[in-house]
């Protein structure tokens, strides 16, 4: 590598920068990517999307096995929970996944550079190996890619083993008695749902009066309903105050309708959101703009105040998914490249992957009557889906909103099997400017969940067949 200066150099390997590298490749640039960590994927990979969706997908069996798969006409005798195997497969899963990003920036000729990235100037920043030995890369072009961590509460700082983050909370090495979460968003119910799954009694704090900001209110209603069949526990509206020994128990205290009340926690999974990671990057010394969170200001084009640095994905403003930074990993090297990149920012889905999984892809009811735009609304529910019920997973609902005027679909939201992919149909007929009508006439195939959003289109129009 030595006296090369790259075309481009990605700061962090993680969905967005890892996907922007390869796009780079592909596109021709000559392109590195930096990651402090040797094993690429970032967040995602490493301690989130993926960890957490193999803890899912393993706990929702078990208690599946333990519940629900008698009804089925399936018995199990003497099941057992072998947690030491269980996190060995996920770690396993990371290990392949990890090792596949390594072979793919390979493979499209990108740089993979193990360090810690500092700018020293605009155009080169220094790496610092875990060694400590550093090392100068140049480049006519950053793009900082740096993600996210999670927020710290000043009054139930993180420990590491009592009050955690969602990095230990997929790594723990028993199941705990009792669990506390604090903040009822995606990480808190996905990581709640898998430790009530596994045995542990979950109560869940949330000082907004739903679960869910900023979900769909009828689907965050629902979502939480269901949630509590299985056993979680919630308080709304609860203001978080700290920790306190009572009889040698450690408790979460916290004010709850006008009361003062503490819960038993063995653990405490904190998880009040995520904010901006620039820490040690230089970014503010060569003049690298931050707004008041913290997050690298960026135009439209995703240029930072500087203009050969671009950043993307949880470190600028947006939603904090993996999918959006992937698409702005490739818009932003498709507008280096002199193309023409875009990401379509009203159309991003969001999925919670609890059991079932609530997926959503547009506009809630409440934004459209925020907007007042005239709409109307097809529901369907999972009940009257023979193969939800074949499943024995027929609880949920799909609801379509349409515009009154035209039928084009404003906003789709899922509550049920497998809503994660059944949205990816929502999405690309939004993506077409489709209408309700357009998925209602679309021959889907007998018997299938996708059925459901067809069915709940035809309801927009008062005409679905089996409801
Ligand atoms: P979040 O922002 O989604 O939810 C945090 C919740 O904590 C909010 O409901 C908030 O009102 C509540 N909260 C804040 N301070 C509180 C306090 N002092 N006491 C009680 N409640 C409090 O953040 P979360 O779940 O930590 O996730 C972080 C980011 O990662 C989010 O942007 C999320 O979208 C993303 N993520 C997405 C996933 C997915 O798409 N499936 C999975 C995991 C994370």
């Amino acid at each position: 590598m030595g006296d090369t200066v790259y075309d481009v150099v990605v700061i962090g390997g993680g969905p967005g920068g890892y996907v922007a590298a390869i796009r780079a490749g592909q596109l021709g640039l000559k392109a590195a990517c930096i990651d402090k960590e040797a094993k690429f994927g970032g967040t995602c990979l490493r301690v989130g999307c993926i960890p957490s969706k193999a803890l899912l997908d393993a706990s929702e069996k078990f208690y599946h096995a333990g519940h629900g798969y008698a009804a089925l006409g399936l018995k199990f005798d003497n099941l057992q929970l072998d947690l030491p195997a269980l996190m060995a497969r996920k770690d396993k899963i990371v290990n392949q996944l990890t090792g596949g990003i390594a072979g793919l920036l390979k493979k499209n000729q990108v740089d993979a550079i193990v360090g810690t990235a500092r700018f020293v100037s605009p155009g080169v920043v220094e790496v610092t190996a875990a060694d400590g030995t550093t090392r100068p890369v140049a480049a006519k072009k950053f793009v900082i890619a740096t993600g996210s961590v999670p927020v710290e509460l000043p009054f139930l700082k993180f420990d590491g083993s009592r009050i955690i983050s969602s990095d230990q909370a997929i790594a723990l090495s028993a199941v705990p008695q009792r669990m506390v979460v604090v903040g009822a968003g995606a990480i808190g119910l996905e990581l709640g749902s898998v430790w009530s799954r596994l045995g542990a009694q979950v109560t869940v704090l949330e000082m907004l009066p739903t679960i869910l900001a900023g979900a769909d209110e009828e689907m965050a209603t629902a979502t939480e309903r269901v949630l509590k069949k299985q056993g979680l526990n919630f308080y709304t509206n609860a203001k978080v105050t700290g920790m306190k020994e009572i009889d040698g128990q450690q408790n979460v205290t916290f004010e709850w309708e006008g009361k003062a009340l503490q819960e038993p926690a063995d653990v405490v999974l904190v998880a009040v959101g995520r904010r901006a990671f620039t820490g040690g990057l230089g970014a503010a010394e060569i003049g690298i703009a931050l707004d008041p969170r913290g997050r690298v200001v960026v135009e439209k084009d995703y240029r930072t105040s500087v203009p050969n640095i671009y950043a993307i994905g949880d470190v600028i403003a947006g939603p904090m998914l993996a999918h959006k930074a992937e698409e702005e990993g490739i818009a932003v090297m498709e507008l280096l490249a002199g193309r023409a990149g875009h990401v379509n920012y009203e159309l991003i889905p969001g999925v919670v992957y609890t059991a079932p999984e609530m997926a959503s892809v547009g506009q809630t009811e409440e934004q459209l009557k925020a907007a007042t735009i005239a709409y109307k609304v097809g529901k369907f529910r999972f009940a009257a889906n023979g193969r939800a019920l074949c499943m024995d997973e027929a609880e949920g609902f799909v609801k379509v909103l349409a515009d009154a005027k035209t039928d084009r679909v404003l906003g789709v939201h899922i509550l049920g099997p497998q809503a994660s992919v059944l949205i990816a149909e929502a999405a690309a007929v939004m993506e077409f400017g489709g209408s309700a009508e357009d998925i209602g006439r679309t021959c889907h195939a007998h018997p299938t969940l996708s059925e459901a959003l067809k069915e709940a289109a035809l309801a927009v129009d008062k005409r679905a067949i089996h409801a």
